[in-house]
């Protein structure tokens, strides 16, 4: 399995160590939320610190944008160094352009679904895309409860992935952990965000090993 922790969660107090933490686990990926306080009701960090986590951190970084207008971002993503960049279905009403804007500027792209979007919205997309992120809780903080009906969606998504042929990667965030995880991997996922089960754990580097060996 593809682990992708949640900087969320990380303590900002002292936040070499967590990234230092990352670099030297089995984490494929780094996940980072970037929040408007108008698409969620929450605002998390923005460009300057991702700049200083590009410059620590090893792993590639999976930026999940959850603001309204992303495509004036794009640039700027790419700069702090992303190799995702994860826009939300809800605040892009030219979402083919958005996908091709980032893809041209040299990321993945990758369109997320808030819980209560269907995942046949994607259908005339879902050849264009790298990846879908499946949100399983509401998007805005870490540490909620994984919404079970998100088991459904990654078998619709990945039975629509089968019939088109997309090369879309699934990606799951909110509420994972290893039980979610094993339930999410046995439904057809292919990558799983954590944040509280990682950074609250006492050891973080085991959580991550019990979510990659799924
Ligand atoms: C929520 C964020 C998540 C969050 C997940 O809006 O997109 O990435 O950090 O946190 P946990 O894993 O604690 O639910
Ligand atoms: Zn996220």
């Amino acid at each position: 399995m593809i682990v992708s922790p949640s900087l969320l969660s990380a303590d900002f107090g002292n936040l070499n160590k967590d990234l230092e933490m990352i670099n030297t686990s089995e984490a494929q990926l780094l996940h980072i939320d970037i929040m408007d306080g108008v698409f969620v009701p929450n605002i998390s960090f923005g460009f300057p610190v991702l700049k200083y986590v590009q410059q620590t951190c090893k792993k590639p970084l999976d930026v999940h944008l959850m603001i309204v207008e992303p495509q004036k971002f794009i640039q700027e993503v790419k700069d702090c160094g992303a190799e995702i960049m994860n826009v939300h279905y809800e605040t892009c009403t030219h979402l083919h352009r958005v996908v091709q804007q980032i893809k041209a500027a040299g990321m993945k792209a990758g369109v997320t679904l808030n819980p209560a979007t269907p995942v046949c919205v994607l259908r005339d997309i879902i050849t264009e895309v790298d990846l879908v992120l499946l949100m399983s809780v509401n998007p805005g903080f870490g540490g909620q409860k994984f919404i079970p009906q998100t088991l459904n969606k990654v078998r619709e998504l990945r039975a629509l992935i089968e019939e088109t042929g997309s090369k879309a990667l699934i990606e799951v965030d909110g509420g994972v952990n290893d039980k979610t995880g094993e339930q999410l991997r046995d439904a057809g996922a292919d990558i799983l965000v954590a944040g509280n089960y990682v950074f609250k754990a006492e050891d973080p580097h085991a959580a991550i090993h019990s979510l990659y060996i799924l």
